[in-house]
């Protein structure tokens, strides 16, 4: 999309240093491992990212999908990268010509597996399957049951198998769509939902019984877009208010309740306890309040750790702030995906920096009294999103290995650590050289054998 933006845009923060996009797809392998991997941990380590194919997006958002993976087996490590063929891809477009083919995806934010199928996603179109060799298969609609779009964020409920997900659409109502398919990825229910405003709804909030949607001020205007004007834009007057629905069978009944406006990316986990239902998320008093490419950046536009409490019996909200360090991209044990969870993984923010600056540190949090540990990797490395793995035959939660991408400033080096979560703030177990820079991106998955 041809928005305005305050900087030129080749100079714009997502087409500088790391975040710059690497062209070449490559197959390179067995990479160098400093320490040693452990034999058990089998699997394919994949990352979404937004890649410009041409070098250059007017925004964030816009840049091309391209997916990374680190395919460990029997403690070597092959790496390997491919962009994703969907219409975005091959026509060149933008975030405006895409807008209106729920097929034209950038396919950037986000990698899951579900029914044996690998899905890129992003949040205003449809998937896109791909191979474990990372090839483009085609776009996946769930034999034609899903509207528009699908949300980059969708939950594997760890005791159905289900994949619960929502689509959001900012054109025309209804503006938000709930779906809820079975292990095997037949779609069960897709129940509309009436919320007031075209929404940017990045995440939401799962537990075992009901799904929480988040109604937050980030808001479309699409005569201002059509104009070549900002799309979205911060409109706290909008209001924001946490919308309650039971999983199954609800019919798109929804219980709103009214919060403070601020916005989420990305919450932590939810769990129910009796009529409570207890929300860890990332909030940021504002997204985009200074313009469009404002997503993260300054004290006011970065994510801290803050739990909701809805009392459904009550009908209130009790939001907390639990800690002031600025952290996103958090990860649980994804077997406890809506239920109670001990441990939250975070990466570390810059909240001194301008735009989007992944920090030095990777932080573990016990959800259930607030503390932290700090793992720190020095003043020049960036950490990216933390993904938890468990052990087989784990004797507890945190029983697993804590992979994330490390990039080094100062060497233009990247790496995927490997960290052994009981043992948080030492060294890790392993630091697997990537064969030239992997830039800065969004969400990953395991892909376990
Ligand atoms: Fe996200």
């Amino acid at each position: 999309m041809n928005a305005p933006t305050k900087v030129p845009a080749a100079k714009a923060w997502h087409l500088q240093g790391n975040w710059a996009p690497v062209l070449d797809e490559i197959d390179v392998g067995p990479l160098t491992v400093r320490g040693t991997i452990p034999p058990e941990l089998r699997g394919d380590y994949v990352r979404a990212g937004m890649n410009p194919r041409s070098g250059h997006s007017d925004h964030w958002f816009a840049g091309n999908g391209m997916l990374h993976s680190v395919q460990i087996d029997d403690g070597q490590a092959r790496y390997r990268n491919r962009f994703v063929r969907t219409p975005y891809f091959e026509a060149d477009m933008n975030l405006m010509s895409g807008m209106f083919d729920p097929a034209a995806s950038p396919a950037n934010t986000n990698i899951i597996r579900h029914a044996g199928r690998w899905l890129a996603l992003e949040e205003t179109h449809w998937p896109w399957e791909v191979d474990r060799n990372l090839e483009t298969l085609g776009a996946h609609t769930f034999a034609g049951q899903l509207g528009a779009s699908m949300t980059a964020h969708p939950r594997v409920c760890p005791v159905t198998g289900e994949l619960l997900f929502f689509g959001y659409q900012l054109a025309k109502p209804p503006f938000l769509t709930y779906y809820r398919a079975d292990a095997a990825g037949v779609v069960l229910e897709a129940q509309p939902i009436e919320i007031p405003n075209p929404v940017m709804m990045h995440d939401w909030n799962v537990t075992r019984n009901h799904v929480v949607f988040m109604d937050l001020p980030v808001v479309f205007d699409l005569k201002a877009a059509m104009r070549g004007g900002a799309p979205l834009a911060f409109r706290p007057e909008a209001g924001a208010r946490l919308g309650v629905m039971k999983r199954n069978g609800a019919a798109g009944h929804v219980r709103w309740f009214e919060i403070d406006p601020c916005y989420v990316f990305h919450p932590v986990n939810a769990h129910e306890e009796g009529d409570r239902l207890v929300l860890h998320v990332c909030r940021q008093e504002q997204a985009m309040a200074g313009g469009f490419e404002e997503i993260y950046g300054g004290e006011r536009t970065i994510g801290r750790l803050w739990r909701w409490t809805i009392d459904l019996a009550g009908g209130t909200v009790v939001e907390e702030q639990i800690d002031d360090a600025p952290a996103d991209f958090p990860r649980i044990h994804d077997g406890l995906v809506g239920l109670p969870a001990r441990w939250g993984y975070m990466a570390s923010l810059d909240a001194k920096a301008p735009s989007l600056t992944l920090g030095q540190y990777l932080y573990k949090y016990d959800l259930g009294t607030g503390a932290r540990i700090t793992r720190d990797f020095g003043s020049d490395s960036r950490l990216g999103e933390p993904i938890f793995v468990p052990r087989q035959g784990a004797a507890s939660e945190d029983d697993g290995w804590i992979l994330a991408l490390r990039h080094d400033e100062s060497r233009d080096q990247s790496t995927l650590v490997i960290l052994n979560a009981q043992d948080f703030d030492g060294d890790p177990a392993a630091e697997i050289l990537m064969p030239r820079r992997l830039p800065y991106g969004a969400h990953g998955n395991w892909m376990s054998r």
